[in-house]
């Protein structure tokens, strides 16, 4: 049983405003392929409508699948999937079918059929790729606006995140190199200014 709840698209770049490393999903146009890389380069650049970029390399089989369908995914690991992050950003989808090999469990998303992952995951994103041929071919940087979102109500409710020693499962995980991570850990909250 999921504990996923949908999140409200106002809260959608809280979910990746602390930087945690990141799913793409992708499929193509007819839905036939679908393929997964990790992304430790993805941040919000707008709130409303929400928009966040992400950094996908032009050689990757992930971004001849974006331009072909459009969309893409966004799913946020969390500490259980460290293995399977460091593993689908290892390969490419041109040479291993990476759903296949890992036995990938995913559900469409209702408003753009992209794959979505909830097992392994705290959290996803289902985004429209904004066109924007320059960053893309200069930079490396798709943006997309978020249509639909969702995160695990156990460490994700009303719009933050609650990280705690009582979850550390749930924690998202921030690639430092090499395939080294380190997970979210505590709050730390910060004194209202005066
Ligand atoms: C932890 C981690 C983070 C990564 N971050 C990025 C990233 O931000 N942008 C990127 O283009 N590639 C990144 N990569 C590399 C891609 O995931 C990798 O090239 C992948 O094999 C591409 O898969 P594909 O060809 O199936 O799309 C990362 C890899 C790892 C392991």
């Amino acid at each position: 049983m999921s504990s996923f709840l949908p999140v409200d698209l106002a809260h959608a770049s809280r979910l990746i405003n602390h930087g945690p490393t990141v799913l793409v999903t992708s499929c193509s146009a007819d839905g036939s392929q679908r393929n997964i890389m990790a992304a430790a380069w993805s941040m919000p650049v707008e709130i409303s409508p929400p928009r966040i970029a992400v950094v996908i390399d032009k050689h990757t089989y992930t971004r001849e699948l974006i331009h072909a369908s459009g969309s893409f995914g966004i799913c946020i690991p969390g500490v259980v999937s460290t293995d399977f992050t460091y593993a689908v950003g290892s390969s490419s989808g041109r040479d291993t079918d990476k759903f296949k090999k890992y036995g990938i469990v995913s559900l469409p998303g209702k408003e753009l059929g992209v794959p979505l992952l909830e097992q392994g995951c705290v959290a996803w994103l289902e985004c429209r790729l904004i066109p924007e041929p320059h960053t893309q071919d200069a930079y490396d940087t798709c943006f997309g606006e978020v249509v639909a979102a969702a995160a695990d109500s156990r460490v994700f409710a009303q719009g933050k995140w609650m990280f705690g020693p009582e979850n550390e499962d749930l924690h998202t995980i921030h690639h430092l190199g090499r395939g080294n991570f380190v997970r979210a850990g505590a709050i730390i909250r910060a004194r209202q200014p005066e």
